[in-house]
């Protein structure tokens, strides 16, 4: 399968294999496909998801171009973020969850490792970015304080930081926690500015905003957080960080038009989805791999594993019955993890789908020179690369395992706009095929309140 062939989807490892899903078992579910499609369209016309509560992804490559999701003034200002980011020396961006991997994957793919070893011309004018609020570590986050203090002593003068802080709710502890800190900690060598990106009312990072009069971003109703890259959350930060967001978006809504079809055979991400859903339901399979080829989607894999995890591992279907659905995600890194993790992928317990992500055409040529059983020769690393994937596909397939293979045809913000969106269909309609909400995490809030209720203890007992 193809969408216009910048994303491909091969599924001759999930379909028709002795070993793997059969036609005969996509005709017995004929009817639950024909369904799932239905309440995509009619989750995509009413805004409502399986619980009627808002669920508006659908409408997020569309962002721009109409008002359902963001006000004319939002998106002034969403236009002009660069202007904030050339203005600071450093980016810190404060997040966790939904509110962090997307956009610690953009700034991989786009920014790279080595971003803030670079001078500021040949990071065209941006900051250097770093990442807080993702944990609950002290000491990473004081590194990042002598970090900063190390910076402004290079520069003889206090660092002009630029505080992003993104929280829907504006009350995850993480992320309130880190900016707390970096606001008194920095004070000695940095001038602070703030920008925020949560609800539109709700939550106390919208009542300090308010209060402060700062600059503000609203995560709209009906984006959850797994959701929401493509959403004010990825947005801001892809400007803060010179990345094309319309883009983003046209990659987004390539796939979303190619993806409506009611017929599964019409539509890529309603049979992947099926695909995977008779894969788990009728062959055992309770794990799902993400792996993507290269270090530069190494973090693609962490932010799909919120995605696939958050979304199907619900204990409950739609009717109240016990069902504890979902599959385990693992994000691994290809060829990094073939010498850690493959041997288990291919010998261990049968219970588990690779899903590979790679890049057709890659981004630099650089050839070694390899001997091979007496033939020597220089051998592309990127042929390299895609053929140690394939071979990793064969030789999971000669163990009866399962797997599929998605690739873009290039790394542009096109591209990957177009993969996530790809990935959010997919998880809808897998929800819809299993009959759960993949739009909710109460097993998220249930822990939260467990924390809250320790850490009220603990405040009450050392008063
Ligand atoms: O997908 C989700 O909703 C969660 O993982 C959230 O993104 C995460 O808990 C962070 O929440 P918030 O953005 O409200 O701080």
């Amino acid at each position: 399968m193809t969408i216009q062939n910048e994303l491909d989807i091969d599924i001759r490892n999930l379909l028709g294999q002795a070993w793997s899903v059969k036609a005969e078992d996509l005709s017995a579910m004929a009817g639950l496909m024909e369904k799932a499609g239905r309440s995509l369209t009619k989750l995509r016309e009413s805004g409502k998801g399986p619980d009627g509560s808002d669920v508006l992804f659908p409408r997020l490559p569309y962002i721009l171009d109409e008002d359902v999701l963001i006000t004319e003034e939002e998106k002034e200002s969403l236009l002009h973020a660069d202007e904030l980011a050339k203005s600071a020396d450093i980016l810190i961006s404060i997040g966790i969850g939904g509110s962090y991997l997307g956009n610690q994957m953009l700034f991989d793919v786009f920014c790279g490792p080595y971003w803030n070893m670079m001078d500021r011309e040949e990071r065209n004018g941006f900051p250097k970015v770093f990442f807080a609020g993702q944990n609950m570590d002290p000491h990473g986050l004081l590194q990042l304080v002598e970090e900063v203090e190390r910076e402004s002593r290079h520069a003889g003068r206090k660092c002009r930081v630029l505080l992003l802080v993104i929280s829907k709710s504006g009350t995850t502890i993480e992320p309130s926690s880190a900016l707390k800190a970096l606001r008194t900690l920095l004070i000695p060598f940095a001038d602070i500015s703030l920008l925020a990106i949560t609800d539109r009312e709700k939550g106390s990072l919208r009542r300090y905003a308010n209060e402060n009069h700062l600059p503000c971003f609203t995560v709209p109703d009906g984006i959850g957080g797994r959701f929401s890259e493509l959403s004010q959350v990825g947005l801001v930060f892809a400007r803060l960080i010179g990345v094309d967001i319309k883009d983003l978006l046209s990659g987004a809504r390539m796939v979303e038009e190619a993806c409506r079809s009611e017929k599964a055979e019409e539509n890529p991400a309603l049979f992947l989805a099926s695909l995977k859903y008779a894969a788990s339901r009728k062959y055992g399979i309770a794990a799902e791999i993400i792996m993507p080829y290269g270090d530069t989607l190494r973090s693609f894999g962490w932010w799909y594993a919120q995605l696939l995890g958050e979304s199907l591992g619900k204990k409950y279907d739609m009717a109240g019955h016990v069902i504890h659905y979902g599959r385990i995600p693992v994000a691994a890194v290809g060829t990094t993890d073939m010498h850690s993790l493959t041997q288990e992928h291919q010998q261990g317990a049968k219970n588990k789908l690779v899903q590979f992500i790679s890049v057709k055409e890659s981004r630099s040529r650089l050839s070694v020179p390899c001997e091979e059983s007496g033939e020597t020769g220089d051998v592309p690393m990127d042929f390299m690369l895609e053929s140690a994937r394939k071979a990793n596909e064969q030789a999971l397939a000669a163990e009866g395992r399962m797997s599929c293979a998605i690739k873009i045809r290039k790394i542009t913000p096109f591209h990957l706009g177009a993969l996530m969106y790809f990935f959010f269909l997919t998880i809808a309609y897998e929800g819809a095929l299993a009959d759960i909400n993949a739009f909710d995490q109460p097993g998220v809030e249930d822990y939260k309140k467990i924390l809250h209720q320790d850490i009220r203890d603990y405040i009450v007992r050392n008063k």
